[in-house]
């Protein structure tokens, strides 16, 4: 897309366009919702556009159906937001979440932080956020383009007086300058993709972070010059990579892990920064925190004891942030194995965002065949097989116990205590 198409997108004929294309995207939908198997039909889509629009420019027409595929395509991640958003495939892809661009903006307000400079802004989400939660942003892209949809998106969502987008490289030491002179607080989001190749449409993900753009001892180098800086990163970066006296914090959505953020020092909605690390699970809009105060490598060993009544299977943001064990403390209970995430209780843990939580029926030691003798006996004919630190593939197991069928469904949950492979029939329904 040429910079050009951002404002005439904008412009009433571009804003008609995106009407009309979304309309005949929501109505070819809803028809393929209703079991039409062709009514999502690019072409058709396009001569429709263009014949409600006769005298429209074709790389317009085409520029309006490519935002309304790629705002259908963000929604899930980045809810109604959308509808104000111009995008580019990459620009939606690295886009913050817009929960979790939220939670950050809540922990940057609590922290004192007024002007956030967001060094790599992308289309503008993070710094949409932190407007809206009344800081005063300046962000730079080096990507004009780029640039250019943040501008637009700013403007769309009426924010303009509080984000200025420049274009810029922000690791040009008189644009960072410039850019510091007035920020008491810094955001960075590295890009971790290379656009350059592409793998099923979506651009490589790049895992070394000194192959990052900006690279990580850049972006360290930037949180030693300002207080109140934090990187957003992938959930699965290397733990040696959590800031020493900062703060690392890994967020999931509804059970999806979508990201690890950085901060030194740690920032907090409440202005403590003491957090070492946090997990912050969100779960139909409302996020649950577990934190610690305590650094990754100097935490105590696990309490670890036998089987008890219950088994708790903890969200992937508590696994992450290394918080099994403090979670196990809080609900009186001990792991099964040191090396293992599951949890066990004598008592009802409750519900809880933080774990989901199975009543055990049952343990046996891992062996196929009693334990299809042990489920048939109890009338169970389908499985849900869950397991943690054993290879075999949960469809593998319930092809071979092949279950005869039978009133009752179970969890079944498979893990390795020491070096034995265990089975726990739970919840037997
Ligand atoms: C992961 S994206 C940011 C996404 C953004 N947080 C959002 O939610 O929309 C990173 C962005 O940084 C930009 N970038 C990378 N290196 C940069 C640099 N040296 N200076 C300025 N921008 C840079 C990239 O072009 C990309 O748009």
């Amino acid at each position: 897309m040429d910079p050009s198409v951002v404002d005439a997108l904008r412009s009433a004929e571009g804003r008609a366009l995106l009407t009309d294309a979304t309309a005949h995207d929501n109505d070819a939908h809803g028809r393929a919702a209703a079991g039409d198997a062709r009514a999502i039909d690019p072409l058709k889509a396009a001569s429709s556009l263009r014949r409600a629009h006769p005298g429209a420019n074709p790389s317009l027409v085409s520029a309006a159906l490519s935002q309304v595929r790629m705002r259908r395509r963000a929604r899930p991640r980045l809810g109604d937001i959308v509808d104000s958003l111009l995008m580019t495939d990459d620009g939606s892809e690295q886009a913050t979440r817009t929960v979790a661009a939220e939670l950050r903006a809540v922990r940057y307000l609590g922290s004192g932080a007024t002007h956030v400079a967001d060094l790599g802004c992308g289309i503008g989400l993070d710094s949409i956020a932190f407007a809206r939660m009344g800081l005063t942003v300046t962000a730079v892209e080096s990507d004009p383009l780029t640039a250019a949809l943040a501008a637009a998106n700013v403007e769309e969502l009426g924010l303009a007086d509080r984000v200025r987008v420049i274009v810029g490289d922000v690791t040009d030491d008189t644009v960072l300058a410039t850019v510091l002179a007035s920020a008491d607080a810094v955001f960075v989001d590295p890009a971790r993709r290379d656009p350059a190749s592409r793998n099923e449409g979506r651009s490589a993900r790049v895992t070394d972070p000194e192959s990052w753009s900006p690279r990580w001892s850049w972006v360290v180098g930037v949180a030693a010059r300002v207080p109140r800086t934090a990187a957003k990163v992938a959930p699965g970066v290397p733990h040696e990579l959590t800031p020493v006296g900062g703060c690392a914090t890994w967020t999931s959505v509804d059970g999806d892990l979508v990201e690890a953020e950085f901060a030194w020092p740690a920032m907090d909605s409440a202005g403590n920064n003491s957090v070492r690390r946090r997990a912050l699970i969100v779960r139909k809009g409302e996020p649950t925190s577990l934190t610690s105060t305590i650094d990754l490598l100097d935490q105590a060993p696990p309490p670890v004891g036998d089987i008890g009544s219950w088994l708790l299977e903890p969200d992937d943001a508590v696994i992450r942030s290394g918080l099994v064990s403090d979670l196990a403390a809080l609900l009186g209970g001990r792991l099964l194995d040191p090396r293992v995430a599951y949890i066990t209780t004598d008592t009802d843990p409750g519900p809880s965002p933080l774990a989901a939580h199975f009543r055990v029926e049952l343990a046996l030691p891992l062996h196929i065949g009693r334990l299809r003798d042990a489920l048939r006996e109890r009338g169970v004919g389908r499985v849900v097989i869950k397991k943690r630190a054993i290879g075999q593939d949960p469809d593998d197991i319930r092809r071979v116990l092949a279950l005869p069928p039978g009133p009752h469904t179970a969890v079944v949950l498979i893990t390795r205590i020491g070096d034995d492979p265990w089975a726990f029939v739970c919840d037997i329904r």
